[in-house]
């Protein structure tokens, strides 16, 4: 059996804490581990657009001596509506393993679960677990640690940077607060499996209504578009019922005085955070973005050795 990771949760406390360590370690050296050398190939499909994501994955699988094939959905056979469970069979002849960037999660878990190589998920509409990863990386490079602190996340409660922060973050043993408007709060279940993780690891798990009690003493504030890939056509109602959750100097100014910001990007400033914050001594977003690029080649060198071990053949 394959080790995917579809969501946060798919890696325990140890697990994770190996991976961020094995990023810092890839960090201080790029050509550390190189589990893909030969080169094994690894497909990376996406449904959405991505900057960030294709040019870490792309750059971070040759850096592990692979070859990235990158493929968007349109111009393959799945955007003709090839059944996912052919299209995962021709997939794990050929690659030796599969990032996907779509819509559904439970597509994803399809996929995942007629493919007999590592399933990675680089955002679905529900979770972007991946970028967690880098996030949590940024956070112990800055602070020295994780378990313990807190981290504010404001604005779409609903969407999936704010799942993952909660499922990632309860799993460092971090204080999640997240502070969003009614309508538009947290998955019950999403809330309930980190709660569940928090109660393990000495985190917790808060959602409030309020944007000063979710910042209030905070050492790590965050934040993501108010309007996800996807949600296009509901751009102008999605305004106002967020703006005061935005992060902003007054926002930031209730936070804990050394409190790091955090974005995923690409960033609205003006919308969702201030241009004053987004590109201020507090923010650390060019750092997050970089540890893209080190958090998933740790993540695949991780799943990887894990499915080898577990009798995958090498492809
Ligand atoms: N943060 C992130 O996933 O960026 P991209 O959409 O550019 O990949
Ligand atoms: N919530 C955003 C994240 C972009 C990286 C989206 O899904 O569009």
């Amino acid at each position: 059996m394959a080790r995917h990771f579809l969501r946060d949760d798919d890696l325990t406390p140890a697990e994770q804490a190996r991976v961020l360590d094995i990023a810092d370690d890839m960090k201080r050296d790029r050509f550390l581990h190189r589990p893909l050398a030969g080169p094994r190939t690894v497909a990376l499909i996406f449904d959405k657009p991505s900057t960030r994501t294709r040019l870490s994955f792309a750059v971070g699988v040759a850096d592990l001596g692979g070859s990235p094939l990158v493929l968007d959905t349109a111009s393959t056979q799945m955007g003709r509506g090839e059944p996912l469970e052919d299209t995962a069979r021709v997939l794990e002849r050929q690659v030796a393993a599969v990032v996907w960037r779509t819509f559904a999660q439970s597509d994803l878990e399809a996929l995942a679960a007629y493919t007999s190589v590592p399933v990675v998920n680089s955002l679905t509409d529900e979770f972007h677990p991946c970028q967690i990863l880098a996030d949590l990386q940024t956070v112990r490079e800055h602070k020295g640690t994780l378990a313990g602190l807190t981290l504010a996340y404001l604005g779409d409660g609903a969407n999936n940077m704010a799942h993952s922060y909660l499922l990632g973050g309860a799993t460092a043993g971090l204080h999640v607060r997240v502070g969003a408007p009614e309508g538009h709060l947290p998955d019950p279940e999403v809330v309930a499996r980190a709660t569940e993780i928090a109660e393990s690891t000495r985190g917790s798990v808060t959602v409030t209504t309020d944007p000063g009690e979710a910042a209030r003493g905070a050492d790590v504030l965050a934040t993501d578009t108010w309007v996800s890939m996807g949600q296009e056509d509901e751009a102008a109602e999605r305004e106002a019922p967020f703006r005061p959750y935005a992060i902003d100097a007054a926002l930031l100014s209730a936070a804990h005085p050394a409190a790091i910001v955090l974005h995923c990007l690409p960033a609205y400033r003006g919308k969702e955070i201030s241009a004053e914050v987004l590109d201020g001594p507090r923010s650390v977003v060019w750092d997050e973005a970089e540890n893209r690029r080190h958090a998933q080649k740790a993540l695949l060198a991780f799943l990887l050795e894990a499915s080898d071990k577990a009798g995958t053949d090498r492809r």
